[in-house]
């Protein structure tokens, strides 16, 4: 399965600073083959990273997207307005999200429909608080996201990123067996929606990558990509971190 390694900026990078990046970035993975490499900015510089990443093996995706076409939704941005800024992709139910706009699990699954309607490919992201991890309630949090967040949705273009709230920009990433451990569990109840499709399902791990533990997260069996915040946005670092060693 080819791996599949995301840049989520947040709430950084201008227009320039994007350019920026990738002039820097992309002649540095140009010879990646193995791996899907996708870039997140902001929406304000969507376009000129589209510009930018021309001809290049660098695709791009939108941090978020609203499920109605057009209308009167101040601040909201369509599926249709992502496509002509250039996106194949859109990052949905990111915990910041959940956590600061009170996005549930309901208005994470219109989102998944709409933008899969528009053709575009989903990252969708699930993980449990340290709260609900040290009550023992993991499992029953990614079943209850994964359920509720792809209920009436098919496989196809489908990426599910495991990121536990506790390690995300907080230095405390999974250990490779905590990150295994709950990727598998993913994976099975993939597998009870979909069959033998979950098999092809790529699972991101989420929180905390960087040069020094990427290598050794990769190699994790149902680990087949990753979600990178902070460590995304210096060129020298994402590019190390696309450019994982395998380990055997
Ligand atoms: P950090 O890599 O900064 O922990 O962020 C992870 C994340 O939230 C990616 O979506």
């Amino acid at each position: 399965m080819k791996y599949f390694i995301a840049a989520n900026w947040k709430m950084n990078k201008t227009i320039a600073e994007t350019r920026e990046f990738l002039r820097n970035f992309s002649p540095a993975v140009e010879k990646v083959t193995d791996v899907d490499i996708v870039i997140a900015p902001p929406f304000t510089a969507l376009a000129a990273a589209s510009d930018e990443i021309q001809d290049t093996n660098i695709q791009l995706a939108a941090q978020d997207i609203f499920w109605e076409e057009k209308g009167a939704y101040t601040g909201e941005i369509s599926p249709r307005m992502l496509l002509e800024a250039g996106c194949r992709h859109v990052i949905i139910g990111h915990s910041e999200r959940r956590q600061y706009f009170s996005e549930e699990d309901a208005i994470v699954n219109r989102k998944i429909k709409a933008a899969k309607k528009a053709g575009l490919g989903v990252i969708f992201c699930v993980g449990e608080s340290l709260e609900e991890r040290e009550a023992g309630k993991t499992f029953d949090v990614i079943k209850r996201e994964i359920e509720s967040g792809l209920a009436e949705i098919d496989p196809e273009n489908l990426v599910v990123a495991y990121e536990p709230i506790w390690a995300i920009g907080t230095g405390k990433t999974a250990t490779n067996e905590q990150a295994q451990e709950v990727h598998a569990y993913i994976r099975k109840i993939l597998g009870n929606l979909y069959g033998n499709k979950a098999e092809d399902i790529r699972i991101l791990y989420g929180g905390s990558v960087t040069p020094d533990n990427v290598d050794s997260l990769m190699a994790c069996k149902d680990v087949n990509g990753a979600l990178v915040g902070g460590a995304s946005l210096k060129p020298e670092s994402f590019a190390r971190i696309v450019c994982f060693k395998k380990e055997n």
